[in-house]
């Protein structure tokens, strides 16, 4: 029997760099998702991509992920060890998701390989699963957000996340506002960044001042390292934005969109420093553009695009420019 499963690529509206330390954050499943389609038996995986030269090629009793080759196969791997499928697996990936543009395209296969495997869970379990095959792929200690905005996408909605409780609330957004992904032109890698660096930094900030999550900023006071005071300022201030940004979607208030990415890029820029020369260019470009309400760097950072909320039509779709609508989440069908 032929099963096909599709699971979207996601952008972060904001909250980036919280989901590691239980904080907020603000994505939405978009409109460019991956499909996986084959049929079930055999004791292997084996998956041909539209993106890829090289064939997947995975046994299902086992194999460390973070060696197969080629490296793609491991997000392939990861799940199988994630999930530990019953049957193989035969079949296509296609995927307008970019590559190492920050949008997510390993979240969408993990998840869309897992469902043609036959995952049976909630959203929730799904992109549990789904995380742990990150990071056994990747090496990269990843937090959730990416594969549980593309479990659960919701049409037409951002999804606000608590890391923390694990709880999805869906948010409208507006009608008029589009969401545009730009591209820096610099594709990013996960593995070679300092994702994991930063990751262990904020965990030790949080030995010394407790959960940031919890965190209010005259706390800071309590690291004496002014550059551990820099990164956990940034998601400290960080989870505030994301509950401003909430509130000025829901009453529609455009200048205050506007002025939180503006707010989110500088932090990220200064005091996580996860930006690139390229990505300042560009988030000052889109800002000066008219009719284009605020920008920032979305996604991990190191490269990758930019997210714009801007009013429609002021930024046209092309080459490394794509004008996205919220999608619903990842879904299994027969056929
Ligand atoms: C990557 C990770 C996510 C999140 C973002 C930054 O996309 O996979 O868990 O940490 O970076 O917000």
């Amino acid at each position: 029997m032929v099963v096909t499963a599709t699971a979207p690529g996601r952008i972060n509206l904001i909250g980036e760099h919280t989901d590691t330390t239980g904080g907020w954050c603000l994505p939405m499943a978009i409109d460019l998702a991956t499909t996986v389609t084959g049929t079930v038996g055999g004791d292997r995986v084996v998956l041909r991509s539209d993106q890829e030269a090289a064939v997947a090629d995975v046994p299902i009793a086992g194999v460390e992920p973070a060696t197969v080759e080629p490296a793609w196969g491991r997000y392939v791997a990861g799940v199988v060890a994630a999930i530990q499928p019953a049957a193989g697996f035969t079949g296509t990936v296609t995927s307008p998701v970019p590559p190492g543009a920050g949008l997510s395209s390993s979240a969408a296969l993990e998840v869309a390989v897992a469902l043609a495997l036959g995952f049976d869970g909630t959203p929730l379990e799904l992109a549990r699963a789904c995380q742990r095959a990150e990071q056994v792929a990747s090496g990269v200690p990843c937090g959730i957000m990416d594969q549980l905005a593309s479990a659960a996408g919701v049409d037409g909605h951002a999804l606000l996340i608590d890391t923390r409780s694990l709880d999805v609330t869906a948010v409208p957004l507006p009608e008029g506002i589009e969401v545009v992904a730009v591209h820096s032109g610099e594709r990013r890698r996960l593995e070679d960044s300092a994702y994991g660096e930063r990751h262990a930094a904020l965990a030790a900030a949080e030995q010394v001042i407790g959960p940031l999550r919890d965190a209010d900023v005259p706390a800071l006071r309590g690291l004496a390292d002014p550059e551990a005071r820099r990164r956990a300022r940034h998601v400290i201030t960080e989870n505030a934005r994301v509950h401003a940004f909430v509130a000025a979607l829901r009453s529609d208030d455009r200048r205050t969109l506007g002025d939180l990415l503006a707010e989110g890029h500088a932090s990220l820029r200064h005091d996580l420093e996860v930006s690139t020369p390229a990505l300042d260019a560009l988030v000052q470009r889109l800002t000066a553009t008219p009719g284009v309400l605020g920008a920032r760097l979305t996604g991990a950072g190191f490269g990758g695009c930019a997210v714009a909320l801007c009013e429609p039509g002021a930024l046209a779709a092309g080459p490394g420019v794509w004008r996205l609508r919220a999608a619903s989440g990842a879904r299994r069908h027969p056929g």
